[in-house]
């Protein structure tokens, strides 16, 4: 079994084949892994579970290192099934052993499980000796539940930060020195911007909290994906960056088209961009990956929405973006709107109420243009692009 350092080992899950997570709504291209720590000193204790299918693995890992009766005390750092799922069987084993949580932990353990185990709730700046060393608990709600916690192992210098820092990643070693490092951080930035985004500020308060507790970290440790052995750092101040809203000067072109001309719309928009410097990407919404889309906004500083107009209204395809668009809270985003139609000709006006109620600021009016465009009309979307550009580096 994997050791991260003398006594402390990785008992987890990996994931290969996983390629929806959250149920179906976000995309896990590269797999995941549901990563559990046992710490055996004079206690044994455990840091998280995994997801209930994987129990069976997570338990033959399990008994590689420790008689699973020996276990004293089990961290659940938080509630969600993918770390708890396997805790009901596990407790089988282990009925009389302590089950630590925050007190939100509580709640979100006993409502999903339903039953009374030997709870013990902590809080920020508690501390369990197990021997050599001390668990210290640091709660971290809305990162991203209530309940989430982060622990740390004194002595061993390991964080155990759950969720944050974590990546859905599948790999043959579980160490961010043995692996693909510019995969690795692909996947913790899709991680971020889809999950994390709208807690962003407390991202930020939390690692100022982490740096004030000035306690050393030689290795983060993730519930998924890989732990971060080289350089443990640089993840810290990547989610620091990121949670600031940092944007690169580009631009996220995201529509549908019935017939091609908001298609067409769509290209000559980005030539306009490009000619103005800035960096674009073209998506069509119907065929391109959500959370991909997602992941290519949070990096830009501007979207741009298109869609033709049918039925008074939008094609359906750009709800379930515009939905994160507005649930995740981007800031310091700036947007605009365009479209084709043939007689009402709405979408553009829908496209910016929507990005308003997202919190995107208008920094140009919508461009509607009737059935296909033109010469002079893709001169006009050219000159959108350019507008667009130069607004948007006014904002930057
Ligand atoms: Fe990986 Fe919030 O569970």
């Amino acid at each position: 079994m994997k050791e991260l350092k003398s006594g402390v080992y990785w008992v987890g899950a990996t994931d290969w084949i996983v390629r929806h997570f959250h149920g179906y709504e976000l995309s896990t291209h590269r797999g995941s892994t549901y990563n559990s720590y046992l710490i055996k000193d004079e206690k044994t204790a455990l840091i998280d579970t995994v997801w209930e299918p994987l129990t069976d693995r997570f338990l033959e890992n399990l008994s590689e290192v420790t008689d699973i009766s020996k276990i004293d005390y089990v961290v659940m750092n938080h509630g969600e099934p993918d770390h708890s799922g396997a805790l009901p069987a596990l407790m089988e084993y282990i009925p009389n052993a302590t089950v630590i949580v925050s007190k939100k932990g509580l709640e979100s353990i006993k409502k999903h499980y339903h039953k009374e185990w030997n709870f013990k709730v902590v809080s920020t700046g508690d501390k369990i000796n197990i021997g050599r060393d001390d668990l210290m608990f640091i709660e971290a709600p809305m990162l991203h539940w209530p309940d989430s916690m982060f622990t740390y192992l004194s002595g061993k210098n390991i964080l155990f930060s759950n969720d944050a820092f974590g990546q859905h990643y599948a790999s043959s070693s579980i160490f961010n020195d043995e692996v693909d490092e510019t995969e690795v951080y692909q996947e913790a930035l899709k991680y971020y911007a889809n999950i994390l985004t709208p807690f962003s500020r407390l991202v930020i308060r939390k690692i100022d909290e982490l740096k004030k507790l000035n306690v050393l970290i030689d290795i983060i440790a993730p519930s998924h994906g890989v732990v971060w052995r080289k350089d443990p750092m640089m993840i810290i101040e990547k989610y620091y960056e990121w949670a600031a809203g940092h944007s690169n000067k580009s631009v996220v072109i995201a529509y549908n088209s019935m017939w091609g001309a908001t298609h067409k719309m769509a290209e000559f928009i980005g030539k306009g961009l490009g000619e103005s410097g800035i960096e674009y990407k073209i998506f069509n919404v119907a065929t391109a990956d959500r959370n991909d889309m997602v992941a290519e906004v949070f990096k830009a500083k501007g979207i741009i929405l298109g869609s033709s107009t049918v039925n008074n209204g939008l094609l359906t395809s750009l709800l379930p973006l515009i939905e994160d668009l507005i649930g995740l809270k981007f800031e310091k985003k700036v947007g605009s709107a365009f479209g084709s139609y043939g007689w009402s000709g709405e979408s553009p006006d829908i496209l910016i109420e929507y990005l308003n109620k997202a919190r995107i600021k208008v920094i140009w009016n919508g461009l509607k243009i009737k059935y296909m465009p033109d010469e002079q009309e893709l001169q006009e979307c050219i000159a959108f692009g350019k507008n667009f550009a130069e607004k948007m580096l006014a904002e930057m």
